[in-house]
């Protein structure tokens, strides 16, 4: 993806050492933020330096490296890194793909942490082409959050096929759900498409229904955090609202998605752990002034407690279909995503 001019991934390691996207200090301002051992990968997680499914997966991936790389116990690091954020499959998927290697050797860890960023970049390529199918031109499309190249190591999951649309010359016009509390559609979703030159408006998080409602959307695309065996999604809160408007206007709803992020040791969406993040994120805001000067503000009653759950879990009946690196997938054929997995693994 390009950044004034320069091609960047969201996340990549030369050596022992992790750079990443800063994500925290855009849109105001773009910067790499580089992490010399695992911990500080693991940090970055955490504090959502790195977010999105696919690049937290990647970043966990290169943790792990990093920790076989500096002789740490590998155990010990495997534990911090799974502990980082609880949501994403991708996470664990990338960790435990670099644990097994390193049980071999620390360089076949290395080796299967870039391959895991690799085919993460692969498949958001993938996606965008399977997915642009799907897109007439002419088409309004309603997104929430992030989950464009920034979510992932390059191209994206929901986003993806938009940029390839967009580049094989369909006039698109991207919705891009503000995403509270974090701002990941204004902040992130946004910067992005100015970035590529694509057409988007920036709409509150409760306007979905109303432009649904004037025909203005003609098609929701969103990315997921981790799937279940029966096909329930765990994304972004507010996802499932759009979801459930998206059924009573009869507009196609889909999930864009690598197959790394299904996970088939879970039966439904019940059992996906729905990390809660800290309610200063809802109470409190940071933006800048009119002059460009930074401020954290309180945006909320003081004195007033708040709730702040990260994901919340579409079912399956409502999700259109799955845009995958290998294919677009019916919910109502579940047997088609067990044999992806088994083909995968
Ligand atoms: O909390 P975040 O910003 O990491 O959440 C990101 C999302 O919910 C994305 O929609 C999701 O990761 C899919 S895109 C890889």
């Amino acid at each position: 993806m390009r950044v004034n001019g320069l091609h960047y991934k969201t996340i990549w390691m030369e050596g022992p050492v992790v750079h990443m996207i800063d994500q925290n200090k855009l849109p105001f301002e773009f910067g790499v933020h580089t992490c010399k051992d695992y911990q500080s990968t693991c940090k970055a997680i955490i504090d959502m330096t790195v977010r999105g499914a696919g690049a937290i997966g990647a970043a966990a991936g290169y943790a792990m490296a990093q920790a076989f790389m500096s002789g740490a116990d590998p155990h010990t690091a495997m534990q911090l890194i799974m502990s980082a954020r609880p949501t994403a499959r991708d996470l664990f998927y990338a960790v435990e793909k670099v644990y097994a290697a390193g049980q071999v050797s620390v360089k076949l860890a290395e080796e299967v942490a870039f391959s895991v960023a690799l085919e993460n970049e692969e498949a958001g390529k993938a996606i965008g082409i399977i997915g642009n199918e799907l897109l007439m031109d002419g088409f309004r499309i309603l997104t929430h959050c992030n989950a464009g190249w920034l979510a992932f190591v390059d191209y994206g999951s929901a986003l993806a096929p938009i940029y390839a649309a967009v580049a094989s010359g369909k006039n698109l016009h991207v919705y891009a759900d503000e995403t509270r509390p974090r701002g990941q559609g204004a902040r992130l979703t946004a910067w992005e498409l100015s970035n590529e030159l694509v057409p988007h408006t920036i709409i509150a998080d409760n306007a979905g229904a109303m432009l649904m409602s004037k025909g203005m959307i003609d098609m929701v695309i969103v990315g997921a955090d981790r799937i279940a065996a029966n096909g329930d999604v765990a994304n972004k809160i507010g996802t499932f609202e759009k979801a459930i408007t998206a059924k009573y206007f009869n507009i196609p709803f889909y999930v864009a998605a690598p197959t790394s992020t299904i996970d088939l040791s879970i039966s439904s969406g019940n059992d996906i752990i729905i990390e809660e993040r800290s309610t200063d994120e809802m109470l409190w805001q940071t933006g800048i002034d009119k002059n460009g000067e930074k401020h954290t503000i309180r945006v909320a009653n003081p004195g007033s407690n708040a709730w702040n759950p990260a994901f919340d879990l579409t079912p399956a009946e409502l999700v259109k279909g799955i845009i995958t690196e290998k294919g677009i997938f019916d919910y109502s054929n579940i047997s088609a995503i067990t044999n992806l997995n088994t083909i995968r693994s």
